[in-house]
């Protein structure tokens, strides 16, 4: 796929390669980790990416919602310029106090409703990290902390109700409770402690509950599962039985939190509260690693002393930089009430083709968390044919085609992408 390129000068960083040359770099140099797609993206700008003839490319990933306010955001990048002007973006360290680490705490603290109502109305607290997967390990620590320091759980007994098709990162813990083989095949010793129930069956979940039961963690939408959303009364009631069994009730908000469905955290549907939360990949606008846990202060305070976790680039300034700024955008642009409108939108045109398609088994979600289930199982194939008309999109699965885009594409944007779903999906 050699090609002319038509860009002449390269950043500092970049090259000017031909594509062929940069597939083979990254299969020469870099782990096989990824089943990559086959473009080379040059620019990423708002909903679009440039390859390096300026085709253009609708994103409907949008990073798994890491890019939610779209990439290379005005207002986060310029955050992100200044602070590197200004002297205060680098790794300081953690021994000392930075203003745009604590102005950011204090900014995400508030922004999230108060959490673990059980434990009184004391604020929240927030615990930063880089990847998504450190913050779900961290909620991991708190829920069997909690359960060892306050139920009397015997330390190393403590288990944790998680469910089918989960999917919360793949570092060891994670992998060691996924449900998909080849995350963990061959990485053990895994590590135990989890038991696993079925999305949306409280019964199952009831059942699984112990003695050393010390939490629940559950995604209030499965992003990498398939696109599924819980059916209605289940996030309630699996607050009741964490009441009733003083568990710490844990939502990974990492995909489907801040706009995404529709509203700023996906558990403000049901208007149900967890205790603590995991929020990532938006909350920097996808401009640099950011994720934290956020919990009901007195239960971070419980658990979290010096020493007892830490990272060295975990709330580092310029992450904070970009997470107020990130933050800032959600807001001021009331992405959540957008994500609700546009993708009430784009899921009526998409039920229309589906009902006209002989591909498609199923069309679910909410705001712009669209998954388009196909009736063969391959959703791949449809996404290639997607990317042959400027639109890229992944499956969930492997049986759902998923649409994601930034949650501030348009109306003609909706036009652009459903059209090409319809030659897709139709003919
Ligand atoms: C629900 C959920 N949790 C955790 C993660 C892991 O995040 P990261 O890839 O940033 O480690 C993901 C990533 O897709 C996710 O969707």
């Amino acid at each position: 796929m050699a090609a002319t390129n038509t860009m002449t000068k390269a950043p500092f960083g970049f090259s000017n390669l031909p594509d062929a040359d940069i597939y083979h770099a990254e299969k020469t140099f870099g782990a096989h980790h990824y089943g990559r797609i086959d473009l080379v993206v040059r620019k990423a700008e708002g909903c679009w990416l440039t390859n390096h003839e300026e085709k253009k490319f609708f994103d409907c990933l949008a990073a798994y919602s890491a890019a939610n306010q779209g990439h290379h955001h005005p207002h986060i990048v310029n955050a992100l310029i200044e602070a590197l002007k200004g002297h205060y973006g680098s790794v300081i360290s953690n021994v000392v106090y930075t203003d745009s680490l604590a102005m950011f705490l204090k900014r995400l603290a508030t922004t999230v409703p108060q959490l673990g109502p059980r434990f009184g109305a004391h604020g929240n607290k927030v615990l930063p990290k880089n990847g998504g997967v450190e913050s779900v390990e961290t909620a991991v620590k708190l829920a069997r902390y909690y359960g060892w320091k306050q139920k009397g759980i015997e330390d190393g007994k403590q288990e944790i109700i998680v469910f089918e098709r989960n999917f919360h990162g793949r570092m060891i813990t994670t992998v060691s409770f996924s449900p998909t083989k080849k995350y963990k095949e061959g990485f053990g010793p895994l590590t135990p402690g989890f038991k696993f129930a079925k999305y949306g069956d409280l019964d199952s979940v009831e059942k699984l509950i112990t003695p050393n039961t010390c939490g629940i963690l559950v995604e209030p939408g499965q992003g990498e599962g398939g696109m599924y959303m819980p059916p209605a009364g289940f996030l309630k009631g699996l607050r009741e039985l964490s009441d009733k069994n003083d568990l710490v009730l844990i939502f990974d908000e990492i995909q489907v939190g801040l706009g995404r469905t529709g509203k700023m955290f996906c558990f403000e549907h049901e208007n149900v509260i967890p205790d603590a939360v995991t929020l990532g990949k938006a909350i920097s606008g996808g401009l640099v690693p950011l994720s934290c846990m956020v919990a009901n202060s007195k239960l971070m305070d419980l658990v979290f002393r010096p020493g007892s976790d830490g990272s060295t680039y975990g709330g580092y300034p310029l992450a904070c930089v970009a997470g107020n700024a990130a933050i800032d955008v959600l807001i001021d642009e009331k992405l959540p009430q957008r994500a609700e409108e546009m993708g009430r939108k784009m899921k009526a045109k998409i039920d229309d083709i589906a009902s006209r398609s002989d591909k498609v088994k199923e069309v679910r979600g909410r705001g712009l968390f669209i998954g388009i289930e196909v009736n063969d199982g391959d959703a791949m194939k449809y996404c290639r044919q997607l990317l042959e008309l400027g639109v890229l999109a992944n499956d969930s699965y492997g049986h759902t085609i998923r649409m994601s885009p930034p949650l501030i594409l348009t109306d003609n944007e909706i036009d652009y992408v459903c059209e090409r779903l319809e030659k897709v999906l139709v003919g």
